[in-house]
């Protein structure tokens, strides 16, 4: 297979994954209306926009152990549904302050601040409900997901490391930030990765070994987001620029050339893991070269 076709099937494949779960989180919204303003500003953090990045890790590894499609829906959604709560919550005033995201005002700015804290809440709840409620799965791997997801997403993980973010350790350093980095952002991704191994009933040593590398790649996610930070522009980022100045990241303390470097070493740690999976990682390959490479 030649560059250039690996890459359409990459892309071809983003865009299935991306039409799948979003038809998967329309129809779920239909199905869950409440207060009008409500269901408004959730459909307007979930729809429209957003690459859909851990989805397609989700059904990325549910390829690699032959699990149907059908049985990973739930899951890469109540994911897609905790990362956009993430993202309102990430953009309130009192958190990155932030007025732009995928090209559209904020939540809290086209709504308002309370709208914004409680389409959140709605948001990462509806998430839990998802997978408790799939008639697919059986009562223990339901049970099993949910709390994977609760333990990545929560102040184990996620939640932790939007604190340390918020609120640094002091003497950060390179390695404090490398593991805020990897608590706020590698969790979730890691919980992407290991969601349809443990749908496919994956030994312990399997399932542990997609979240340390979903834990990497997460790594390397956050980095080349921070440095769209300060190469990037609004415009095909869809979220304000230059933002991150007063932030501890790897770009603030080891400069522009020196993120890269160790941003260098990490993808060739996450390639040499990918290669210790069955089928090398299969579409998983093609992932690193295009999130190197992305523009927003
Ligand atoms: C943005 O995530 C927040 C980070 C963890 C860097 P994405 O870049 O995946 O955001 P969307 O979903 O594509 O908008
Ligand atoms: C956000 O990191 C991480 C989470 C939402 C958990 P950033 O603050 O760097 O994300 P952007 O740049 O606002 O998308
Ligand atoms: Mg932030
Ligand atoms: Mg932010
Ligand atoms: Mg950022």
């Amino acid at each position: 297979m030649t560059k250039s076709s690996e890459k359409l099937d990459f892309q071809q494949r983003l865009r299935e994954v991306q039409q799948r779960v979003e038809g998967y989180l329309t129809t779920l919204l239909e199905k869950s209306q409440s207060h009008e303003k409500l269901d408004a500003a959730m459909a307007y953090a979930l729809t429209d926009g957003g690459k859909r990045l851990r989805p397609f890790l989700a059904y990325a590894v549910a390829d690699i152990y032959d699990v149907p499609h059908e049985e990973v829906d739930s899951v890469a959604a109540a994911i897609e549904l905790i990362h956009c709560y993430s993202l309102v919550h990430d953009d309130l005033p009192d958190m990155d302050n932030s007025c732009l995201r995928r090209g559209k005002p904020s939540v809290w700015k086209q709504f308002d601040v309370p709208t914004a804290i409680l389409a959140g809440d709605a948001l990462m709840t509806l998430a839990f409900q998802v997978i408790a409620e799939e008639a697919y799965l059986g009562p223990s791997t339901r049970a099993e997901l949910v709390a994977m997801l609760a333990c990545q997403s929560g102040a184990q993980g996620m939640v932790a490391g939007q604190m340390y973010d918020l609120f640094p350790k002091e003497n950060n350093d390179v390695d404090a930030v490398l593991d805020m980095q990897q608590l706020k952002t590698g969790c979730l991704i890691g919980a992407s990765c290991q969601a349809a191994a443990i749908i496919a009933g994956a030994s312990e040593g399997e399932i542990n070994f997609l979240k340390q590398f979903g834990r990497l790649f997460g790594l390397i996610f956050q980095i080349t987001d921070d440095l769209l930070d300060v190469e990037g522009d609004t415009a095909t980022t869809g979220k304000p620029v230059a933002q991150d100045a007063c932030k501890h990241n790897l770009i603030n303390l080891l400069g522009v050339d020196g993120a890269k470097e160790l941003l260098a070493k990490l993808v060739s740690d996450a390639l040499h893991l990918l290669e210790q999976l069955p089928h090398g990682g299969g579409i998983l390959q093609a992932l690193i070269p295009w999130v190197l490479n992305r523009s927003n």
